[in-house]
């Protein structure tokens, strides 16, 4: 599928830096000159891959300078073992991030607190380079579910939200950034999703992650635009782009896409990748992997489209800069 590439990059009006906080600006995302991105001086950020237990030791042996790790944060919410251990080894390694999945943000009770305390343990212990979470609920009466439920956005859904975001912010001592959702429905709603998620960053101060693979679900389920959608966001607030593969509903067909990220990332959604980057210029991108799990190489070879994508619009690094974007020399990790 094309057609995004005829968007004129950088086409919106929104100026960046308006509506801005302070703790805001200081994450401001800034090039650097190895051919990544750095956050707030955290470290170089380009293309990263989603953590999976069995690539840890493929993932030691690596010495890609540019990449990164996200983790799911609560596959680590525990008091000790091996699965902290590896993780400590490859935060000595590589820049780390958060991805909650578990906060239940915007649902009819706030965040749990003892999720937030080990939430923050988990951060003050490995500093990572982003938190995030998602603009939806999974928890209703003491029940968390397996899906990460989208809000209907209403007035009250919004209040909701705001709260879940400032609690978890306020808990942690660290902004953070939520993810807009896959739809597979269209709500009766009272704002168009971009509004809605603007309206929570800027009540909050939280940045967005933007997933232009749930974007492009949402549109093919639910009939969104997707260039409109992403022009329709605050730019200046998204700090880190997702991408990840869909698969078709076994029952339905194409008629019904589903966000498992156990497939490759499509050719439609990598297009879209490249509209988001021709309008916003070079940002964190993750590639997310969960299901039918290939080899860390396999995965590496996809993340370099994803590299390939940002170095288009990064400038010229000029030969003697170019030097650095090279392997970095052998380290030894524990
Ligand atoms: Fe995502």
């Amino acid at each position: 599928m094309g057609g995004y590439g005829r968007i004129v990059a950088g086409g919106a009006s929104r100026q960046p830096g308006a509506g801005s906080t302070p703790a805001h600006r200081e994450s401001i995302l800034l090039p650097a000159l190895d051919g990544s991105s750095t956050i707030g001086g955290a470290g170089p950020i380009g293309a990263g891959i989603g953590l999976r237990q069995p690539h840890v030791e493929s993932v030691l042996a690596q010495r890609e300078r540019s990449l990164w790790f996200e983790v799911h944060t609560e596959n680590y919410m525990v008091a000790g073992g091996p699965r902290l251990a590896q993780l400590r080894r490859v935060r000595e390694a590589f820049p780390v991030s958060f991805h909650g999945v578990g906060a239940s943000l915007g649902g009819p009770a706030p965040p749990e607190p003892r999720h937030l305390s080990a939430v923050k343990r988990l951060v003050d212990e490995f500093e990572p380079v982003l938190v995030s979470e998602h603009a939806v609920w999974s928890r209703a009466g003491g029940v968390w579910f397996a899906d990460l439920l989208p809000l209907p956005r209403t007035g009250d859904a919004l209040r909701r939200l705001v709260e879940g975001v400032d609690r978890y912010q306020g808990a942690i001592g660290r902004r953070i950034l939520i993810e807009n959702p896959a739809n597979y429905l269209s709500f009766v709603s009272e704002m168009d999703e971009p509004d809605f998620l603007n309206e929570v960053a800027a009540r909050t101060g939280c940045g967005l992650l933007l997933d232009v693979n749930n974007v492009y679900l949402s549109a093919r389920n639910c009939g969104i635009d997707p260039p409109r959608y992403i022009e329709a966001l605050s730019g200046d607030r998204i700090e880190e782009i997702h991408v990840a593969g869909y698969e078709a509903d076994e029952n339905l067909g194409e008629a019904l896409l589903i966000d498992t990220h156990a497939a490759p990332v499509s050719e439609a959604v990598w297009e879209l990748l490249d509209f988001t980057l021709a309008r916003l210029g070079p940002r964190p991108v993750l590639l997310e992997r969960d299901g039918k799990l290939p080899s860390f190489e396999a995965l590496m070879e996809e993340r370099r489209r994803a590299g390939t994508a940002l170095a288009r619009r990064l400038p010229d690094p000029g030969p003697e800069r170019a030097v650095a974007s090279g392997p970095v020399p052998e380290r030894t990790v524990a």
